[in-house]
């Protein structure tokens, strides 16, 4: 009967669109693997673990954690540096207004808003160079706002 066979359509259409955000990950060479975070004081960064200090850090074999702060208009830090074959997990959080980070060319992308922090873990197989932007307006140099991630 009828109803059955609108119950196979969407069913098939939503394995589509899984494939399909599935693919796109993949086919960049990163696997994205969640997205969620937690709570910061955007005033005091400068005495929150991780924050104090933006950058890379090894936590495991193969783990990294990556802190970034979002200001007008800039991410600190502005170059980072991981080896392929890791897993990283992005801390991503704001001084001043709400901006974004994209790393271009793949599927990692999420809002920074100030009190917040993005998480977004991401594996890398392959040496590359990823651009990272800023993708909300943010300001007359959001334009500007701007990093490079180096996978080696
Ligand atoms: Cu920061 Cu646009």
């Amino acid at each position: 009967n009828y109803e059955k066979l609108w119950l196979g359509a969407s069913l098939l259409l939503i394995v589509g669109f899984i494939s399909t955000i599935v693919y796109g990950a993949a086919g960049a060479g990163i696997t994205m693997v969640n997205d969620e975070g937690g709570q910061v004081n955007p005033q005091e960064l400068g005495n929150t673990s991780g924050f104090d200090d933006p950058g890379v850090t090894k936590v495991g074999p193969n783990e990294y954690e990556v802190h970034v702060v979002g200001i007008q208009f800039a991410f600190q830090p502005s170059t980072m540096e991981v080896p392929a074959n890791s897993t990283v997990t992005f801390y991503v959080t704001s001084r001043d207004v709400v901006h974004g980070f994209e790393i271009v060319g793949t599927n990692a992308n999420t809002m920074v808003i100030p009190g917040e922090v993005s998480k977004i873990t991401v594996e890398f197989d392959e040496p590359g160079e990823y651009g990272i932007v800023c993708h909300e307006y943010c300001g007359a140099g959001h334009h500007s706002m701007a990093a490079e991630l180096t996978v080696t």
